[in-house]
């Protein structure tokens, strides 16, 4: 297995691109199985999520193709990606790649719209909290699909294909959001979804949609207003930026000091972060190209924050943000109220030096003077980013052990890093 070594300690300064947005890409090339047009999708990431993905869609028997890069084009630009499900060639998502990855969860609700029938396998347990399905079955059977959980898995079945219906959701959900979202375009009817996820992953599948022909209103807000259609036809869609990957890169020069452009990032997206990143003493500016981050020789304030739904400070930055504030002039209260077990990280930032108590969701951070190097790993993707920062800052060597975490979530994160002035390298295993 590969590691990654960083010796601490010096500043950022340069430019990284952020990548398109995994949590886009994975639903926008679930979207594929909606149509049997060809989707291309630019500005796809290389991460092992997306080739996980490709592999259990292709067991659906979509074609993909991915195109090499052409001349002159530059080394960070994202991949085309086409994917084209002329036939369905199975309903079957077999817990083998379901339990790899939440994410394929998700085939439930095109497979249902298109097919009339799906057989997909609960995910089972992760890292950081239960994760029920309920919701994305709730939406399945309002719109008429008859669920049976059976064997580990969820049999769906819409003899007469899917209604529209009047949706609910009692809790703010992205992954029910999408579910719904994908089924209901192919239902027979009108649909309303209320208390929808508005996180722009959900924007950026919902206008894709309406590129292969859908009829939705509402994008970008929490209701959304569906008019089913008979079929859809292929479309061409670019991936947003990924706005987890800008907030992480922004801490780690948040952390470093120094003064770094992320070109292509969304402001927009990350009007949370960077409040946050504010109010902590952080330089942050929208510029044409992206967001520049700087901070040159001043303190750290300490915060108190909450994690909610867009548009509030995201779980997928809790982790990195906790890293930058253990290094803060004073103690930082950091409540988690979406995941209940997302606090996997404390232990090992410990174990650099951090002075982290939790109690219940909320984790009290206390600023200290130094980190130090040491040996880590961690069990989940944002967790294991969140000791790349530390590192950054520590004296001396830390080692990231179980890097595939990484590989999930963040493309040549060590190359990016080095570019702007890190001692960040790969060992391979
Ligand atoms: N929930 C239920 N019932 C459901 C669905 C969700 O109770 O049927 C609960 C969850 O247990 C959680 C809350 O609702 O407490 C919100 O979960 P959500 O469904 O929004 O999460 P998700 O769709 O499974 C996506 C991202 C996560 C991100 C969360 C929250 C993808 C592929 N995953 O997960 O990203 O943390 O939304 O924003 O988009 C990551 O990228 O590292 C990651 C974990």
């Amino acid at each position: 297995m590969d590691r990654i070594r960083i010796r601490g300690g010096n500043r950022l300064n340069g430019t990284i691109p952020v990548s398109g947005a995994k949590n886009a890409a994975l639903p926008l090339m679930i979207v594929s199985l909606l149509t049997p047009g060809t989707l291309t999708l630019s500005n796809v990431p290389r991460l092992a999520d997306v080739r996980l993905l490709q592999r259990i869609l292709q067991n659906h028997g979509i074609d993909i193709m991915v195109a090499g890069k052409r001349a002159g084009q530059n080394g960070m630009a994202g991949d085309v990606m086409h994917l084209t499900a002329r036939d369905i060639a199975d309903t079957t998502a077999p817990y083998e790649l379901v339990s790899k990855m939440r994410a394929s969860f998700w085939v439930l609700g095109p497979l249902l719209a298109r097919c009339g029938e799906a057989k997909v396998s609960l995910p089972g347990g992760c890292a950081i909290g239960t994760r029920p399905v309920d919701m994305h079955l709730m939406a399945m059977e309002k719109l008429g699909a008859e669920i049976v959980i059976e064997g580990g898995y969820v049999l769906a079945r819409a003899r007469k294909g899917l209604k529209g219906a009047h949706i609910v959701f009692d809790k703010v959900s992205v992954g029910a959001t999408h579910a719904a979202l994908m089924a209901a375009v192919m239902a027979d009817g009108d649909t309303v979804i209320e208390n929808a996820a508005y996180e722009p992953e959900i924007g950026d599948v919902a206008e894709c949609l309406v590129k292969m022909g859908a009829k939705i209103e509402g994008i970008h807000s929490s209701t959304l207003r569906i008019k089913g259609v008979t079929s859809l036809t292929g479309a061409e869609h670019s991936v947003i930026p990924d706005r987890i990957e800008t907030g992480t890169y922004a801490m780690c020069v948040g952390m470093t000091g120094g003064d770094v452009l992320l070109k292509d990032a969304n402001a927009g997206h990350i009007g949370a972060v960077i409040e946050v990143m504010r109010s902590a003493g952080i330089g942050v500016e929208a510029v044409n190209e992206g967001v520049r981050i700087h901070r040159n020789g001043q303190a750290l304030r300490p915060l108190s924050v909450e994690t909610q739904p867009f548009p509030g400070f995201p779980t997928d930055c809790q982790a990195q943000l906790m890293a930058l504030m253990t290094m803060a002039g004073g103690t930082s209260m950091i409540r988690e109220t979406i995941f209940e077990n997302r606090f996997m990280h404390v232990q090992e930032l410990a174990r650099l030096g951090a002075d982290i108590h939790l109690h219940g969701d909320t984790a009290e951070v206390r600023g200290v003077k130094k980190l130090t190097g040491a040996p880590v790993m961690a069990t989940d993707l944002r967790a294991s980013v969140s000791l790349v920062i530390a590192g950054l800052a520590a004296e001396g060597e830390t080692m990231i052990n179980r890097v595939y975490h990484l590989d999930r979530g963040f493309e040549t994160l060590e190359e990016k890093l080095s570019a702007c002035g890190a001692d960040v390298t790969r060992i391979s295993g």
